[in-house]
C-alpha cells in the first residue's frame, strides 16, 4: 500500500466541503505540534506531501491523500487540537472541525490518535477519545517523537498509554511507538492501516 505513489486530493476548511462517503478514510488527529504531517509525510515517503498546503505545526484544514493510482484509503491529516498561541477564534474553528469530522463520517474507518512520547495523554486527547468512544468510531494510539526519549521512558508512556485506553469503548487496545526522525515503528503503522483497509 504504501509503496504507491500518493498524492494530495483536496483540502476540506468545513464539513461540507468534504467528498461524498467513498472509499475508506483513515485520520491522523493529535495535538497541535505532536506531529502528524511528518508521520504522514515519512509513512508514504514523501517529503513534502502533508507540508505544502501549511508550515509544520500550523495544518488549518482536513487534508486528503491518496494514492494516485485509487489503490487503498484516504488519508486524513486533520488540524491539530489546543494550539496555545493560536488566537481563540481560530482554534475554536479547528477543535468544531476536527470533532464534527470524528463524530459524523461514516467510512472513517479508523483514527490514529497521536499523543507526544514525552508526555503521555493530556486531558484535551482524553477529550477526544471520549468523542471517538461516543461516536464508535473505532482509534488507536501512536506515540510520536519517540527519538526524543530513553528506553526506559518509552517503555513508561507505553504503559501509561495503555492504561488510559483500557476499558475504552472503541480504543484499540495495542499503542504503537513511533519516530518520523528516526524512521521508527513505520513498518508497524504502514502494515496495521493495510490490513485495516484489506478487512
Ligand atoms: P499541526 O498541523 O499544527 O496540528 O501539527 P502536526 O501535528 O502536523 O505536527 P508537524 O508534523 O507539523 O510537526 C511539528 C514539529 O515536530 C515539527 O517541527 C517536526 O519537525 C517535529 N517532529 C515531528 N515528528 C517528529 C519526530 O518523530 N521526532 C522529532 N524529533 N521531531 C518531530
Ligand atoms: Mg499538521
Amino acid at each position: 500500500l504504501f509503496a504507491g505513489e500518493w498524492g494530495y486530493l483536496r483540502s476540506c476548511h468545513a464539513i461540507d466541503q468534504l467528498p461524498a462517503t467513498g472509499p475508506a478514510e483513515v485520520a491522523f488527529a493529535g495535538r497541535s505540534n505532536v506531529g502528524k504531517s511528518s508521520l504522514l509525510n515519512a509513512l508514504t515517503g514523501r517529503k513534502q506531501l502533508a507540508r505544502w498546503s501549511n508550515t509544520p505545526g500550523r495544518t488549518r484544514a482536513l487534508n486528503l491523500f491518496a494514492r494516485t493510482d485509487g489503490v487503498g484509503p484516504v488519508v486524513v491529516d486533520m488540524p491539530g487540537y489546543g494550539y496555545a498561541k493560536a488566537p481563540k477564534v481560530e482554534v475554536a474553528a479547528w477543535t468544531k472541525l476536527v470533532f464534527s469530522y470524528l463524530r459524523g463520517r461514516p467510512n472513517l474507518r479508523r483514527v490514529y490518535l497521536l499523543i507526544d512520547a514525552r508526555h503521555g495523554p493530556k486531558p484535551v486527547d482524553v477529550e477526544a477519545m471520549g468523542v471517538m468512544d461516543e461516536a464508535a468510531v473505532s482509534y488507536q494510539a501512536v506515540l510520536t517523537k519517540a527519538d526524543k526519549i530513553g528506553k526506559a521512558a518509552q517503555r513508561e508512556v507505553v504503559a501509561a498509554t495503555e492504561t488510559a485506553l483500557r476499558r475504552r469503548a472503541a480504543a484499540h487496545p495495542d499503542v504503537l511507538l513511533t519516530s518520523s526522525v528516526k524512521n521508527e515503528g513505520l513498518d508497524e503503522l504502514r502494515a496495521a492501516i493495510a490490513t485495516l483497509v484489506a478487512e
